[in-house]
């Protein structure tokens, strides 16, 4: 098209930030949390998007904790974790849609789009009731973070609206760390409430997320960008897109890429503002947003109207 639209700039560096979010980034720098030792390349040259995407399956292991997998090969943890895989569960689907929470859904109308895909996932405490005309209403899996799972207030274990779907939860882990140490230091003690919550609903798959996925994603997010990234896990969004790949032919992501809607409200059902739930503080949210407009697929007009991008699954790329 001859329409030149103003989209996300794919050189998006934390220097375009406003002062307060470059701060947060520098305190997260020298706080370094998980311990991140990172020695890998620095791609000055940018990948081709189709390189970067093999990357992404070849080098991102997503799989899912299993009663196989030491400490959780235990007695007790066969009481709890799901006795199928998720690719079992689930089979694989055609179209999917991934969910942000973002603002800017907020008169969307994307509600029916979204729908009319196989699968969809959502993120944490979104809600559907109330603002099916803007998010739809189907949702096929949802990904939760550990602290949600865990604080008392966010009603994880009572809110029904977590009853629909597939559940996954997943918790940040010190850098490349065996499952043994993240698992009796996790950042959140989720493992309570996930326990509670399975005797709860025993029929409902709810998986945790293997902590390996998340570094190996951040490498890749490093690799690729021209400074140093928040050495913090990527955002739930970036991991569920992950996730989508692997299971869907096709990946239709909305409101990552904020459209022409692009706002500060946080979250489309909530009323609070800040512009780092977009930007990123905690999460290296610029540089995965920066990464996901590379290798999109789709047109730059989906992205101003609808916010959309569309990502390939790995099972349909050939590297
Ligand atoms: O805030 P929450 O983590 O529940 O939102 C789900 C995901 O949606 C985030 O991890 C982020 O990737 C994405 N998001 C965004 N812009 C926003 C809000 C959320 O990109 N304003």
């Amino acid at each position: 098209s001859m329409l030149s639209v103003n989209v996300w700039n794919e050189d998006s560096s934390s220097k375009n930030l406003i002062p307060r979010l470059q701060k947060v980034k520098n305190n997260y720098l020298s706080m370094n949390k998980y311990n991140v030792t990172y020695k890998g390349q620095r791609n000055t040259a940018k990948l081709s998007p189709e390189k970067l995407l093999c990357q992404l399956r070849d080098r991102v292991n997503v799989t899912m904790i299993h009663g196989s997998d030491g400490p959780f090969n235990t007695s007790e943890w066969q009481m709890y974790l799901p006795r199928k895989k998720l690719s079992q569960e689930v089979g694989h689907f055609r179209q999917c849609a991934v969910v942000s929470s973002a603002g800017s859904l907020k008169s969307s109308h994307l509600g029916p789009e979204i729908d009319s895909h196989d699968a969809v996932l959502r993120f944490n405490g979104a809600p559907t009731v109330g603002f099916q005309n803007d998010v739809g209403e189907k949702t096929t899996v949802r990904l939760v973070n550990s602290q949600l799972v865990t604080v008392e207030e966010q009603k994880f274990l009572t809110d029904t609206l977590y009853n629909t779907g597939i559940l996954i939860v997943w918790d940040p882990a010190p850098y490349h760390a065996e499952i043994h140490e993240w698992y009796r230091k996790p950042d959140y003690s989720f493992f309570v409430n996930y326990k509670a919550y399975r005797t709860r609903h025993p029929e409902q798959p709810f998986y945790i997320l293997n902590p390996k996925m998340q570094w190996q994603l951040w490498d890749i997010l490093q690799e690729n960008s021209l400074e140093e990234i928040q050495p913090n896990p990527p955002s739930s969004g970036m991991l569920g897109i992950v996730i989508m790949m692997t299971l869907c032919d096709e990946v239709n992501v909305y409101e990552f890429l904020p459209s022409k809607r692009q706002t500060d409200i946080c979250h489309y059902y909530q009323r609070y503002h800040d512009r780092a739930c977009t930007m990123g503080a905690y999460h290296p949210l610029l540089f995965e947003k920066n990464l996901v407009k590379h290798i999109n697929q789709g047109q730059n007009e989906l992205i101003y109207t609808h916010g959309k991008v569309t990502l390939p699954g790995f099972r349909n790329m050939h590297c």
